[in-house]
């Protein structure tokens, strides 16, 4: 049979963790034909409760689900991977501002890039764990033997957010809209632009008007996650596993839609080379591609480079933190 296909998850005993694990176990990241060993990494003290899901795991007798290894050594556990989900982080604590999380999580990510330079320089790697963008541009620089093209951050949940808000409004089901993306950082600064949206072909800005973008649509977008923590008490997991998945198989597999992928900027449309931004992308052979030739109005570019200089200064943070 087919080699298994190795994939590795940080933060695997973690609320994301147990949603993400069983999908990616029973097929749905790469088929039914494809076998998948999965690879997690905890910190020490999780461990007890990961064999605990690793367990369950085996308990759903995945017939794709060819092997388990579970560890706290980075080294061990991403050697040779082919994707690596970065989803371990530190939670933002009460009275810890951005700062104090950029710094927190900041050592996770250079230990983790410069493991996975070390053991799996082949790795495609998705920084969920928040800061994701941020996070992932330290991954990216301490690996400096892989190439930047390998790091990504999801954004794929605000992208999927946005359609699934905007076919409600529009009363049609999400497969009618196309070309949507998602750009700048993944927080609050995000930016929908529905200005190159298709809905049934036609202009989505042609469909809602402008003060419902501005003053309903881009803020409840952006602040969905808190939503979420208000009404359910914990912050989205089914739907954040749910998005890397998404990411993951449509970078690995490809995929005929314009996605939304923060990715390393190399400078298309004005946004600062080198950060890791959220475009829209088309992916094709395990490449991802920045859309180009699209306009942008002074709305949306006012809005992007805000969001952009938000990570330009989260990256100024890090540099003076020593991390990058
Ligand atoms: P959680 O707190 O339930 O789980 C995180 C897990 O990571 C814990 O089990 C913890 O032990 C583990 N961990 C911490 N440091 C680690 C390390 N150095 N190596 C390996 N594992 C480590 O959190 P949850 O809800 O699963 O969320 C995980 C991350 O995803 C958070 O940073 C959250 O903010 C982020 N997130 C990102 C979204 C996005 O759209 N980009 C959406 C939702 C959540």
């Amino acid at each position: 049979s087919a080699t298994p296909v190795k994939v590795a998850v940080t933060g695997a005993a973690g609320q994301i963790g147990y949603s993400l694990l069983f999908r990616i176990a029973s097929g749905e990241l790469l088929g039914k034909d494809t076998p998948v060993e999965l690879r997690l990494l905890e910190i020490t003290p999780a461990l007890k409760a990961l064999e605990g899901v690793v367990m369950e795991l085996d308990d759903c007798a995945f017939p794709t689900l060819a092997g388990v290894v579970i560890g706290d050594d980075p080294e061990e556990i991403f050697a040779d991977v082919d994707g690596a989900m970065l989803v371990g982080a530190m939670p933002r604590k009460e009275g810890m501002d951005r700062a104090d999380l950029l710094a927190a999580n900041g050592k996770i990510f250079t230990g983790q890039g410069a493991a996975l330079n070390k053991v799996a320089p082949k790795a495609k790697v998705l920084v969920t764990g928040n800061p994701a963008n941020t996070n992932a541009l330290i991954a990216m620089r301490n690996a400096p033997d892989m190439a930047p093209e390998q790091f990504n951050a999801l954004t794929r949940l605000d992208h999927n957010r946005a359609k699934s808000m905007l076919a409600k409004k529009l009363g049609v089901s999400v497969a009618e809209i196309k070309d949507l993306a998602i750009w700048g950082n993944h927080d609050d600064s995000m930016y929908p632009d529905l200005f190159n949206t298709k809905v049934n072909g036609k202009a989505a800005t042609e469909l809602v008007d402008q003060t419902w973008i501005t003053e309903e649509y881009i803020p409840t977008v952006a602040t969905r996650g808190g939503a979420i923590i208000k009404a359910r008490g914990a912050s989205s997991a089914a739907s954040a596993a749910n998005a890397t998945i998404d990411h993951m198989r449509d970078w690995m597999l490809g995929t005929d839609e314009v996605v939304s992928m923060s990715v390393p900027s190399d400078g298309s449309y004005g946004v600062p080379e080198g950060i890791i931004s959220s475009f829209p992308c088309r992916v094709r052979g395990g490449k991802w591609e920045i859309v180009q030739g699209l306009e942008l109005g002074d709305f949306s570019r006012e809005r992007i480079m805000a969001s952009a200089a938000r990570l330009e200064s989260e990256r100024d943070q890090v540099q003076q933190l020593g991390l990058i």
